[in-house]
C-alpha cells in the first residue's frame, strides 16, 4: 500500500487516508455564515476521496475576519450551517476540520478579485460593504497604502484569546473533528511572533517568550473548550524567508512550547508577513516546503503536515514514505480536480477498479473501463 493511503491516527480521530484539504477562502460569506456554496465546495473533496477537509480561515471575531466575505465562528447563530456540510463530509468517510482565524491589521481587505488592498468608500459604493479599523501588534501598517492598525491592548487581547476558546466550543457543536489555527501568512499570531513585525515592549513582545505567549495562550484557550480526543493543529509560517525574520529553528521551539500546551500537529506553510520589507526569496518548486515540516517532524518529535507546490502523488507519496510529514495538504490542486485523491489512489495502484468511488460514481467507471478494455480502447 502506498504510504499515502495508510491509515493516521491523532488522539481519538482515524483519518482514512494522508490527503488533506488545505484550507481555501471563499469569500462567499455574508456576515460569516456559510451557504450552499460552502456546502458545494466542501463536498465535493469528500466526495472525492480526501482523508480531511478543512474549511477555510474562520473569524472568531468579525473584526478579525480579513475580507466581508469570510466564514465566521462568532456567533452561535453560525453553528447551524457548517453542522449540514460536517453532517455530510463525515457520512462520506472523511473527517472534517476547520480553520480557526483572526486577520489582525490584514482585516478589512478586498477579496483577491477586488485587488486585495483595504476596503474602502468604493466598496461602500459598489457592495454596501464599509471598511472596520483593523489592529495588530503594531502600529506599522500592512504595506504600503494601508491604513495604521491600532496597537492592541492588553484587554483587545485577552478579548481575542477568549474568542479562540469560544469558537472552539461552538466548532465542537458544529460537529467538526479537528481544529487549526491560522498563525501563518501575516494573521494576527504571525504578527506577534515574527520579530519584524512586533515592536512591543509589555509581556506580549521582545524576546521569543513575549512574542509567541499570544499563540501558546491561543493554544491552551482552544484546548479549555475543545474535547481531549479531538486535534488540534497550528498552520504556521515556518519562516519569513527574510533577514532578521522568523526562522525554521524558532518554529522547531514555538512547536515544542505548543505541544506542551496541547496542540498535536503543526501544518508548515512560509511566508506572508507582509511590511516593508523585500520580497521573501521562496525557493518554490514542487514540495518546496516539505523540508519545513521535516525540520518540525524531527526537532520537536511530533506530527506535521507539508503543504505548497503539491500535485503530483508522486511526490505527495515520497512526502509520506520519507517521513518528511505525516499528512499532505493540497489546495490549487484540488480546484482542478476535486477528485485528485481517487485518481492518485489509481495511479500508485491502491486502488484498480474504483472501488474507493461512491457506488454511484464507481460503478459505472469500473463498467466502461471493462466496456473499454473489451474494445481495446482502455488501459
Ligand atoms: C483559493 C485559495 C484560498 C486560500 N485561503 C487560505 C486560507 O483561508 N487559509 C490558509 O491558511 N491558506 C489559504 N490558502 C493557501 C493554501 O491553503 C495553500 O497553503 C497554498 O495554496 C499552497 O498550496 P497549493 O500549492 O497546493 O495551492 C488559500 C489558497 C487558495 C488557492
Amino acid at each position: 500500500m502506498a504510504a499515502l493511503f495508510e491509515p493516521f491516527q491523532i488522539r481519538g480521530l482515524s483519518l482514512k487516508n494522508r490527503v488533506c484539504v488545505s484550507p481555501m477562502s471563499q469569500y462567499a460569506a455574508t456576515d460569516g455564515y456559510a451557504n450552499d456554496w460552502h456546502f458545494a465546495h466542501l463536498s465535493r473533496f469528500a466526495l472525492g476521496g480526501c482523508g480531511l477537509v478543512f474549511t477555510e480561515a474562520t473569524g472568531v471575531l468579525a473584526e478579525g475576519r480579513r475580507t466581508h466575505g469570510d466564514l465566521g465562528l462568532w456567533h452561535d447563530s453560525h453553528i447551524a450551517e457548517l453542522q449540514r456540510i460536517t453532517t455530510f463530509i463525515k457520512s462520506q468517510g472523511s473527517a472534517v476540520g476547520v480553520q480557526l482565524a483572526h486577520a489582525g491589521r490584514k482585516a478589512s481587505e478586498r477579496r483577491p478579485w477586488h485587488g486585495e488592498t483595504p476596503v474602502d468608500a468604493e466598496d461602500s459604493q459598489l457592495r454596501n460593504e464599509n471598511p472596520w479599523p483593523a489592529m495588530g501588534p503594531t502600529t506599522q501598517p500592512y504595506g504600503d497604502g494601508w491604513p495604521s492598525p491600532k496597537m492592541m491592548t492588553e484587554s483587545d487581547i485577552q478579548t481575542v484569546i477568549a474568542a479562540f476558546g469560544s469558537a472552539a466550543k461552538r466548532a465542537d457543536e458544529a460537529g467538526f473533528d479537528m481544529i487549526e489555527v491560522y498563525a501563518a501568512h501575516g494573521f494576527l499570531l504571525h504578527q506577534f511572533y515574527s520579530p519584524l513585525n512586533n515592536d512591543r515592549d509589555d509581556r506580549w513582545g521582545g524576546d521569543f517568550e513575549g512574542r509567541t505567549k499570544l499563540a501558546l495562550d491561543v493554544a491552551s484557550s482552544i484546548r479549555e473548550h475543545w474535547p481531549d480526543d479531538k486535534p488540534l493543529s497550528f498552520r504556521i509560517s515556518a519562516t519569513d524567508w527574510l533577514d532578521d525574520g522568523w526562522t525554521i529553528e524558532d518554529s522547531v521551539r514555538l512547536a515544542r512550547a505548543l505541544k506542551s500546551r496541547g496542540v498535536d500537529i503543526i501544518d508548515c506553510s512560509s511566508g506572508g508577513l507582509g511590511g516593508p520589507y523585500p520580497a521573501p526569496r521562496f525557493p518554490i518548486g514542487p514540495a518546496f516546503q516539505a523540508e519545513l515540516a521535516a525540520a518540525v517532524r524531527e526537532g520537536a518529535d511530533m506530527p506535521t503536515m507539508a503543504v505548497g507546490f503539491i500535485w503530483q502523488p508522486e511526490v505527495a507519496n515520497v512526502v509520506i514514505e520519507s517521513g518528511q510529514a505525516d499528512l499532505v495538504a493540497l489546495a490549487r490542486e484540488l480546484l482542478s480536480d476535486p477528485n485528485w485523491a481517487l485518481h492518485a489512489a489509481s495511479k500508485l495502484d491502491v486502488d484498480t477498479n474504483f472501488s474507493m468511488w461512491a457506488p454511484a460514481f464507481g460503478w459505472w467507471l469500473n463498467k466502461r473501463k471493462r466496456v473499454l478494455q473489451k474494445l481495446g480502447l482502455g488501459e
